[in-house]
């Protein structure tokens, strides 16, 4: 049984904090160093940096229970124009290819369509092939890619997705 409920509470940031350095140093080796990995987590997905993103740079996050155990999770942040930016979209690794990943979408397009928007977009890494053909098969158009400098000399080189709602 799954359930996707908006993160309230300073001890769940601390839950997904915990989960994100786990999925990032199983999952990102094949695709960045060690170094940018730690970096990226400490960055991006530590407690203070996301407590900062809610706080004060509009991002929302949602905690995906799986039979009330946290197995994942997701971050939007409504932009200023008729976008919606899906910022974050991970799965623990024994819960993929079970057909969450496709719920968890469905409630972006849901948290999209109540703030009005007219698509979702979002980044991804080049060299991410599996999020990137799961991404396609849901629905979403690669339109750009970017790299962005992110200091201490790492970029992050990605495709930008956008579906239309
Ligand atoms: C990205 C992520 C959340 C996707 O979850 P997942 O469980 O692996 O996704 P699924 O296997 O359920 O695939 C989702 C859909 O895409 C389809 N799909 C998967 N791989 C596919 C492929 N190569 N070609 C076509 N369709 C594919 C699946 O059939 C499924 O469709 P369905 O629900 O209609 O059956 C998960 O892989 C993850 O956490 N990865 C590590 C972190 C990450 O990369 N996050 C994204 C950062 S941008």
């Amino acid at each position: 049984m799954v359930s996707i409920e908006k993160v309230t509470a300073d001890s769940e940031l601390h839950e997904i904090a915990e989960l994100a350095g786990k999925i990032w140093h199983e999952f990102f080796p094949v695709i960045l160093s060690a170094e940018q990995i730690d970096y990226m987590v400490e960055k991006f997905q530590s407690y203070g940096a996301m407590k900062n993103q809610t706080e004060n740079e509009g991002y929302c996050y949602l905690a995906v229970r799986c039979d009330g155990k946290l197995c994942g999770y997701i971050a939007v942040k409504p932009e200023q124009d008729s976008r919606f930016f899906l910022s974050k979209f991970y799965l623990r690794s024994d819960m993929r290819g079970k057909g969450i990943a496709s719920e968890m979408m469905q409630r972006v397009f849901e948290g999209a369509k109540a703030h009005g928007k007219k698509s979702v977009y979002l980044t991804v890494n080049k060299y991410n092939t599996h999020a990137v053909d799961v991404y396609h098969k849901i629905g979403f158009e690669t339109v750009d890619s970017v790299v962005t400098d992110i200091g201490n000399g790492f970029v992050m080189d990605d495709y930008i997705m956008e579906y239309k709602l």
